[in-house]
Parts: C-alpha cells; sequence; structure tokens
C-alpha cells in the first residue's frame, strides 16, 4: 500500500476528498495528516476519517529531521500540501525530491508568492476584473509556489461573481483533479 502524508494548516477540505477518492479501492494509499495548526480543522477531520494526523512545531518543522525521519520510517512516497501555508525547509526537499506536490487556487505564476492563500488570492481575482482563474497543481520546491506545473485548469469568473462565488469554483476544481493527479503519480 502507498504512503502518502498530506500537510494542512486549516479547514482540509482537500486532504479529506482524497481520501474518501481512495476509499474502497482496491490499490489503495495510507495516508497520514501533519499540521502545524492546533486549532486546525484538518485534525477533527482526520479523527472522523480515522486517520493519523500529527501536530508539529516551527522548531521541529525548521530546526530538525524530525518530519523526514518519520515520514522516511513509514515509507512515505508522496507528500501532498493542501492549504499547507508554511514554506518547506531544504532538508525535506532534499529527501523527498519530486515527490512534494502542491495545489494552488490559482493560475500560477499569476496570485502566487508568499502571503497569496485561500480567499486573500479570489478578493483579488475579483477586484481586478479577471474573467478567468482556475487551479494549479505543481511540483514543490525551496520558493513559494515556483516549482514545475503538472496541470492546471481554468474556470471563468463572471462580472457578478463574488470571491466566494470564485472560491467555490475552485474547490470544485480541486476536489475533481488534485486526486486524479495524486493517484497518476502514485501509479497505482
Ligand atoms: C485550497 O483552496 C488550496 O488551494 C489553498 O487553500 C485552500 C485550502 O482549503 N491553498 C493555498 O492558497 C496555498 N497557497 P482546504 O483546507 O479546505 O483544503
Amino acid at each position: 500500500m502507498s504512503s502518502v502524508a498530506v500537510f494542512a494548516s486549516g479547514s482540509g477540505s482537500n486532504a479529506e476528498n482524497i481520501v474518501k477518492y481512495f476509499e474502497g479501492r482496491l490499490f489503495s494509499a495510507d495516508f497520514h495528516f501533519l499540521t502545524n495548526n492546533k486549532k486546525a480543522f484538518v485534525i477533527e477531520r482526520a479523527r472522523k476519517l480515522n486517520v493519523k494526523c500529527t501536530l508539529f512545531n516551527r522548531e521541529e518543522f525548521y530546526n530538525s529531521d524530525a518530519i523526514v525521519e518519520k515520514l522516511q520510517d513509514e515509507g512515505c512516497e508522496l507528500i501532498v500540501l493542501a492549504g499547507f501555508l508554511w514554506l518547506v525547509p531544504e532538508n525535506i526537499i532534499n529527501a523527498f525530491k519530486g515527490k512534494i506536490i502542491n495545489i494552488h487556487p490559482a493560475l500560477l505564476p499569476k496570485y502566487g508568492g508568499k502571503g497569496m492563500y485561500g480567499s486573500k488570492i479570489h478578493e483579488a481575482v475579483v477586484a481586478n476584473g479577471e474573467t478567468e482563474t482556475g487551479i494549479t497543481i505543481h511540483y514543490v520546491d525551496e520558493n513559494y509556489d515556483e516549482g514545475k506545473i503538472i496541470h492546471q485548469v481554468k474556470c471563468d469568473v463572471l462580472p457578478t461573481d463574488t470571491a466566494a462565488d470564485v472560491e467555490s469554483k475552485i474547490h470544485a476544481l480541486e476536489y475533481k483533479h488534485y486526486p486524479e493527479v495524486v493517484e497518476k503519480l502514485l501509479n497505482i
């Protein structure tokens, strides 16, 4: 069984959606959620899904090999960032070269970089009068939102759309495409 780590800092609806996508499949995956935020709703989702969940702090993430060792011990094949807001440090990037992916709720390189996440992006998209936006699934390197793009999908932004409307469209795209990309990369 493939071992997959999912990092999330907040709600974790993508994390849950990915787990549910694989439920009941013959070739499935063993999931492990990790979060930097003790108030993140992803912890509750993990409990309900019966998925292992690890809470870590800044010291463990940036100044130790604790996470690398934990994930290597369990044979982690893919690290999936799903609404994870901290920059991934070099030791994790190097230990899992080409095996860390992220989803970004915009058409990178537009609306990327530090501080660009979640609803902030959709508010900016609407404020700028964009006529389209979308999702980007990409490999993770040492900079925010700059790794090689794996998959991009667009959607329209109507003149009447609010940031909340855009967010719903983006979530729908994420729920459809992110699990499919995970499955492809795991080759199961
Ligand atoms: C998702 O839309 C994801 O693309 C975005 O945060 C949301 C998390 O939702 N990620 C970023 O903005 C990263 N820069 P979720 O916690 O419900 O999955």
